[in-house]
């Protein structure tokens, strides 16, 4: 399909629920814009699967939310952005449209990493395909090679969520695991990064078991903070995004199931339809 050179909403990608959390401050920041959310339902969770199927899956994503009238699609899903960005933006998009663009949020939270940690001592927890992408580890030594990381895989924690169970008392056994294995790396460890977008539904849990002066970063204000500044920076995109404050969601999967989970992360109901787009 040929794609449009009207202006439309800004795209939000995710592979099911978890962009939402990144949605929510990115709307909150920009209330004005109009945006297209779109979750892989069907396919979540992307985090165990292999790189090419990440690309693949994620590919695939980004082409419909420019079908559907997007110029700017953010990958609000750290292992898509970790996997499929980058080959997204070097070779898709040039034989797509070459003023389209596709930013991730990996780059968006390292960047705020330098006036948070006291210690340069950083924990980074996220999906199997993140940590072992080593993405942080790569743009944190980029930016600031004086700190050190130390990362955790947390495959339960997706799932734990995706299927509504992350305020059971089962959920705990896995929180804990998880945040003691990550405590044990290292003792100077001041800041800890919640590296997929799923998890500060679980931030409750979380803090429980991590000493208070441990600091936990969400992502979501800082992906807004600079998407903000993108657009400022960008005036030829800022004019191709429209504004009249709506947004459409779209799932993968059951339209039923999506709007009652949504309501576990966003304050507001929302009305939500089908889309395929394998
Ligand atoms: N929410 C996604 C992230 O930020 C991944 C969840 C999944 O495994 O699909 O990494």
């Amino acid at each position: 399909m040929p794609l449009s050179e009207t202006p439309g909403p800004i795209g939000i990608f995710d592979s099911g629920y978890g962009g939402l959390t990144i949605y929510e401050k990115i709307k909150e920041t920009l209330p004005q814009y109009d945006y297209i959310y779109l979750g892989d339902n069907a396919r979540t969770p992307y985090g165990t699967r292999s790189f090419e199927v990440v690309y693949e899956f994620t590919r695939q994503a980004v082409l419909k939310l420019f079908e559907c009238g997007c110029h700017l699609v953010i990958l609000a899903c750290n292992t898509a952005s970790a996997k499929a960005l980058r080959s997204i933006q070097q070779k898709d998009l040039a034989g797509w449209d070459k003023n389209r663009r596709v930013l991730g949020i990996i780059l968006p939270t390292v960047e705020s990493l330098g006036n948070i940690t006291h210690t340069g001592h950083v924990g980074v927890l996220g999906t199997e395909g993140t940590i072992n992408s080593c993405s942080y580890d790569i743009e944190i030594n980029k930016l600031y090679p004086d700190i050190k990381v130390y990362s955790q895989a947390c495959p339960m924690w997706v799932p734990l969520i995706e299927n509504n169970e992350y305020d059971k008392p089962g959920a705990d056994y896995f929180v804990e695991k998880y945040i003691e294995q990550i405590l044990k790396k290292d003792a100077q460890i001041d800041t800890l990064v919640l590296g997929c977008t799923h998890y500060p539904i679980l931030i409750y849990k979380i803090s429980r078991y991590l000493p208070e002066h441990i600091k936990i970063i969400s992502q979501g204000t800082y992906v807004a903070d600079r998407l903000k500044d993108y657009l400022i920076r960008h005036p030829e995109m800022d004019e191709k995004c429209t504004k009249n404050g709506n947004t459409l969601f779209f799932t993968t999967e059951s339209v039923e199931k999506f709007m009652n989970m949504s309501s576990v992360f966003l304050k507001d109901d929302i009305v939500a339809e089908h889309l395929d787009i394998g």
